[in-house]
């Protein structure tokens, strides 16, 4: 199969994605996929029926179609940690049964919901003006991004996000609270994280110390309910969810409890039917026709294929300003494995480096290096046809002319000629040449653009579904497990020992010169 899309690799080499369009006028057409009015275009990259028809073959050979339907039935298939994975189900509450370890884990779906919808109308309705969400990875991006993305749906209190152990981070957010109107959720599968529950007992501390009753002030929201009830959350105020929901996945359900503040319940349960959209169309469309396959299959091709070593996201959407950093979890931390779920080692690389920033931000910026760079960047574009400040429609097309034009620029490019007219005026002999040199764009890299028709509640569950399947799908392709994260202990134990060697409660031993070297200079300069 791999050998198969090599061969590809080889025949397409250097072909002029530009030509492509002229060859096939339809190539447009053919090579992008609709759902619900949304529009993902993937012509501008070398794939051509061939290779598309080989990158399909990828989702035949690796059965994904039967591995979708064990993640939807509730199989174990997150085999390193025996656990089902159906943060599918919690956008799907009014679903048929769903069985793990043969419970129906549907009616608590429905039940989880209602309390938080409960709950939410309740702080809405309440003299709370700032909700704190302290949590960390899929305890915050997910929230932090979405709250952002739907700022012109808020109706409900101002919501902060507090996540690094940092302590700048707390304080800086409570600089702007008052005691007396600041809510705190605390959102942590585990209750255990160490920056969740440093930033949880300082914000404690500040209530207390303003004579203001902690119990009064706190939600929970968790997998470990017994934990949270430890800590002093009131039992009515701790929602809980099942271990079938991984952390970067978990923005579905109780974990969304500041959005849904934020938004209101119903606009969150608008969210949540996008989210199902793109179940359903993942679940019945044919590979070609199929949005999440298609994105995972164009980013195949990029990485796994064509060794490009890294994927910008680039939001032409500045609300999407967190999208990047939430996708970097969702994709780095699902995907970024060198052992196959047999334990062996995986034989074709994992998935990419993900990263990004909005535009036309990124333009004034790094995108120097995306056109004239020796490294080629795939670039995975995202627009509204329409924005949210029809007084400013002006802004709005010039948003979506950039968006256009990096795309078009990034196939282009500009050939020596053209460079050479261009400074034709200003040059002439060998500093023409010479500058006319510094003007050449390659063109010919790839990009995809994804444009939907306004950020509204929907559509952003619908994105975040499809980003979550395409991810799925490269994992099942590459054989791993997208559902566990080893790769993170080994940081945070070593931080443990580490914490004492910092205060000088322990003696430095068994370290490093480096890591000795390091501490050493903390203990001369860093005490305040
Ligand atoms: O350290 C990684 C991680 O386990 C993520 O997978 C998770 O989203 C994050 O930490 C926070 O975990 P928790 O919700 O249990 O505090």
């Amino acid at each position: 199969m791999w050998d198969d899309l090599e061969a590809h690799a080889a025949r397409v080499k250097g072909r002029s994605i530009a030509a492509l369009f002229d060859e096939n006028p339809r190539r447009a057409a053919e090579f992008s996929v609709e759902v619900d009015g949304m529009l993902f275009d993937y012509s501008k990259t070398q794939l051509d029926e061939q290779v598309r028809g080989a990158l399909c073959a990828l989702v035949q050979d690796a059965d994904v179609a039967a591995r979708r339907d064990m993640m939807f039935d509730g199989h174990p298939i997150n085999e390193t940690e025996g656990r089902a994975v159906l943060h599918t189900a919690l956008r799907d509450p009014d679903g048929g049964p769903v069985l793990v370890d043969g419970q129906d884990v549907r009616p608590g779906i429905r039940d989880g919901l209602k309390r938080m919808e409960t709950l939410a109308t309740e702080i809405r309705g309440s003299a709370v003006r700032d909700v704190v969400n302290i949590g960390i990875g899929g305890s915050d991006l997910g929230p932090a991004m979405a709250v952002r993305a739907l700022a012109p749906y808020h109706d409900g209190p101002r919501c902060h996000f507090v996540s690094n152990v940092d302590g700048a981070d707390i304080t800086d957010t409570l600089a702007s609270c008052d005691p007396e109107t600041t809510l705190f959720i605390v959102a942590s599968k585990t209750f255990t994280t160490i920056e969740t529950m440093t930033n949880a007992r300082t914000a404690r501390d500040w209530m207390e110390k303003a004579g203001v009753d902690p119990t009064a002030r706190l939600v929970a929201l968790s997998s470990d309910l017994g934990k949270a009830r430890e800590f002093g959350v009131p039992e009515d105020r701790v929602l809980g969810f099942g271990d079938w929901v991984g952390g970067r996945y978990s923005m579905w359900g109780p974990i969304g409890l500041s959005l849904m503040i934020a938004i209101g319940p119903d606009r969150f349960r608008a969210f949540l039917r996008g989210g199902h959209a793109m179940d359903r169309h993942f679940r019945t469309a044919e590979p070609q026709a199929n949005m999440p396959i298609m994105l995972a299959l164009v980013g195949m091709w990029h990485a796994q294929v064509l060794g490009y070593e890294t994927r910008a996201v680039l939001p032409y959407d500045d609300r999407l300003a967190r999208l990047p950093a939430y996708l970097q979890q969702l994709e780095m931390e699902s995907n970024g494995k060198s052992v196959a779920m047999d334990g062996t080692p995986l034989q074709i690389g994992s998935g990419p480096i993900v990263w990004g920033e909005p535009g036309t931000n990124g333009q004034h910026a790094f995108y120097q290096l995306i056109h004239q760079g020796t490294r080629i960047v795939p670039c995975e574009f995202m627009v509204a046809a329409r924005g949210h400040e029809p007084a400013l429609q002006n802004h709005h097309a010039l948003l979506v002319a950039n968006c256009l034009a990096q795309s078009e620029a990034l196939m282009r490019g500009r050939s020596l000629n053209e460079a050479r007219a261009k400074v034709a005026g200003k040059f002439d002999g060998e500093e023409l040449e010479r500058q006319a040199r510094h003007r050449v764009f390659p063109g010919n890299r790839p990009s995809t653009t994804l444009i939907y028709p306004r950020l509204d509640p929907e559509t952003l569950g619908r994105i975040i579904a499809l980003y979550e399947h395409r991810v799925f799908v490269e994992g099942v392709i590459l054989g791993i497990n997208s559902f566990d994260q080893w790769g993170v202990e080994l940081g945070k134990e070593l931080a443990t020992t580490l914490g004492p060697m910092v205060t000088g409660e322990a003696c430095v031993e068994g370290k490093d010169g480096s890591t000795a070297q390091l501490l050493d200079f903390v203990h001369k300069t860093g005490r305040t």
